[in-house]
């Protein structure tokens, strides 16, 4: 099977129970005709397999599988922990899970559970025995998807006294004595000392504002209840399933969990991804955000990955979103691709014709007729297939590390410093200019070798601890060339701010600067020069006061004018650049050109704004795919070495695939 696996090219969310039985067949003949060898399955389907307690009816699940497997389509099988039904809800009302507000959530939606529940726990695992008992053997069935896009839906998560217990057994795991948390906390301060453990609340909604370090510790905890929560149903998969594989639909840079601890007990890492937003973000998320998700699902596990839903027709609720304009639905396939996708599913084979998700449109129709996104998306696996067969397996590591970490994106959530300043925002500024660089990009965590990579960018790096100080200083003596920006070094690792030395703290000789004042640009923005050029500065202002490092960008305004905002210094063998701010765009874009040709990484080519290049090898061949975000037309240059069968404009919304042969200088045969 796990051979079988690494064939499985495209596919799609299917949900038979949506439909007639006299339709299944004819779905499956569709499917494979347009090329598909998977589906995944019965993810909401708790109900139908289990319609009443202890009654298990998997019939038309079995005959659905069979009728799919006799076209040669593979099933995944989610477990539909998402959705538990009325009748358990009626029975465990303690299941639905408790807001912030102190408000019981109802039953109707989905994700309508609280997953530290021990009632609930119990039947998760009934059901998750009951479907890997009965699927075990079955030969069409390859693989398992845990719950669904777990941590969605949830809001604050669950704040339930259930969830309040367990947050106290995870915190006097973690600090043994409660001496010792008051102390880490500062719960001296507004006279939040505890007794016991037992008196520490959930942070439901208080008068005024919790204490930070309990709000950290909260989400630190709520990742953990997920991945644990994960963990009861993928121990029961691997002791009656061994032979088949795990994975779970992950969110891209979606927050409730930390997915790199997540993706440890995961065969393989999955995402899905709607390029159009949903409901009502228009115009939709910007190409760069979309690769950006990509890349870091595929440094989940260092791995390909699955695209487990793909964007395949006008997103929508109440509201709809606009109609992929034609040539999208196959870009996104081909730019999934590009950045590490071996394998794609289409979210949903047919729209529905009732429930919330009547109007969130698949491949097909309402009316179930093949049209325009069949059509397109028949030809774009048409074209791919060759190329997946060469690279599929085949792992391209990013030319350029940016350090990921969930606590500092939690800990300025908390407290974001300037109104708008978020963590993974600001790491998409970066990673936006990279990308118009045409620069790919590896994330990292910190547990992981900086060394392998000659640039890393960190930044916000706001909590500090003194091993990951270390980090960087070995990383930076050794030759590796470092980014850090304003907020580094302020807190440790309990949230509460540090004070033996000016900031940035330890990293002060590397950086070559202190910084002895900042102003949060709260009212106004400054203006800054960056070797020349003039720009603006935005969020917060560093006023960087030199050691041994020369400025590279000054202030031009306010009373730090002529002041230094970037600078540059030279440590062991490294450098480090520190950016006191968040500069325009532009000047990051300078920036980072500047930054890759000191650490002498050229991207694949220059291209003209929109229109990206990313590459990735296969077993025969490197590909290199220009994709063309934008309604004109475009021409780019052929890249050296390698050949294309077309040459001349990529059209609106169109791909071009080039192809270098191994071993030889020169293009082999023709792709797209
Ligand atoms: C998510 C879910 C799907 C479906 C789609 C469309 O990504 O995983 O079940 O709800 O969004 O809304
Ligand atoms: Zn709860």
């Amino acid at each position: 099977m796990e051979d079988r696996m690494r064939q499985f090219r495209f596919g799609a969310d299917y949900y038979p129970e949506h439909w007639p039985r006299e339709r299944w067949e004819q779905d499956a003949r569709m499917m494979r005709e347009m090329g598909l060898q998977v589906v995944r399955m019965a993810e909401f389907a708790w109900h139908k397999m289990e319609p009443e307690e202890g009654r298990f009816d998997f019939a038309w699940l079995d005959e659905a599988i069979e009728i799919l497997g006799k076209q040669g389509i593979f099933t995944m099988l989610g477990t539909p922990t998402a959705a538990p039904p009325a009748w358990l809800i009626e029975k465990e009302p303690s299941i639905l899970p408790v807001d912030s507000q102190g408000q019981r959530k109802g039953f109707g939606g989905r994700h309508h559970d609280c997953q530290s529940n021990e009632s609930y726990r119990k039947h998760v695992r009934r059901i998750v025995t009951a479907m890997a008992e009965h699927y075990k053997g079955n030969p069409y069935v390859f693989a398992w998807q845990i719950d669904n896009e777990l941590g969605n839906s949830h809001g604050d998560l669950c704040m339930c006294e259930s969830c309040r217990r367990a947050f106290h057994g995870w915190l006097e795991r973690k600090y043994k004595t409660i001496e010792r948390l008051n102390e880490e906390w500062g719960t001296v301060f507004w006279s939040q000392t505890y007794d016991r453990f037992e008196q520490i609340p959930a942070p439901r909604q208080t008068p005024t504002v919790h204490n930070p370090s309990l709000l950290l510790d909260w989400k630190r905890f709520c990742s953990d209840l997920v991945i644990d929560f994960s963990h009861e149903q993928v121990k029961i998969l691997r002791e009656i399933c061994p032979h088949q594989r795990i994975t779970h639909n992950l969110m891209g840079f979606y927050d409730k969990t930390d997915y790199f601890s997540y993706g440890e007990e995961l065969d393989f890492a999955s995402n899905d991804q709607y390029p159009y937003g949903y409901y009502f973000e228009a115009p939709g998320q910007p190409s760069y955000e979309v690769a950006g998700c990509m890349d870091f699902i595929r440094s989940v596990k260092h791995q390909n990955f699955w695209m487990m839903e793909m964007q395949a027709g006008p997103t929508g609720g109440g509201v709809i979103g606009q109609a992929p304009r034609p040539g999208q639905l196959k870009l996104w396939t081909v730019q999934s691709i590009a950045h590490g996708a071996d394998t794609i599913l289409y979210f949903r084979w047919r729209t529905c014709l009732f429930g919330t998700e009547q109007f969130w449109h698949g491949i097909l129709p309402h009316n179930g007729v093949p049209g325009r996104r069949y059509r397109e998306l028949k030809q774009a696996i048409e074209q791919m297939t060759p190329v997946l067969e060469d690279i599929s397996g085949v792992y391209t590591r990013g030319q350029a590390a940016f350090l990921f970490s969930y606590d500092q994106d939690w800990a300025i959530q908390i407290q974001p410093q300037h109104p708008e300043l978020s963590y993974v925002e600001e790491i998409q500024k970066y990673y936006q200019a990279f990308y118009s660089h045409n620069v790919s990009v590896e994330f990292i965590r910190e547990e992981d070798s900086f060394e392998a990579y000659p640039v890393l960018v960190a930044p916000l790096q706001y909590l500090m601890r003194p091993e990951l100080e270390d980090k960087f200083l070995s990383y930076v003596s050794g030759g590796g060339i470092l980014v850090l920006t304003m907020r580094t070094g302020v807190k440790n690792w309990n949230n509460v701010c540090m004070a033996d030395r000016p900031l940035p703290g330890r990293l002060s000789e590397a950086v070559g600067a202190v910084i002895e004042d900042y102003d949060g640009l709260i009212w106004k923005d400054v203006k800054l020069s960056y070797k020349g050029t003039e720009g603006t500065a935005r969020k917060w202002a560093d006023i960087l006061s030199l050691t041994t490092a020369k400025p590279l960008a000054v202030y031009e305004s306010e009373f730090y004018k002529g002041q230094p905002a970037v600078s540059v210094n030279a440590y062991g063998k490294g450098k480090v650049y520190y950016l006191g701010t968040e500069p325009e765009q532009k000047i990051l874009e300078l920036f980072v050109g500047d930054l890759l040709e000191e650490a002498g990484i050229s991207g694949y080519g220059q291209t003209p704004e929109g229109v990206e290049l990313v590459m990735r090898k296969g077993q025969k061949a490197d590909y290199l795919f220009a994709l063309n975000h934008t309604e004109e037309a475009c021409k780019i240059e052929e890249p050296e070495g390698f050949r294309s069968e077309k040459s001349g404009e990529i059209g609106p919304y169109g791909v071009r695939v080039y192809r270098k042969e191994h071993g030889s200088g020169h293009g082999g045969q023709t792709v797209v």
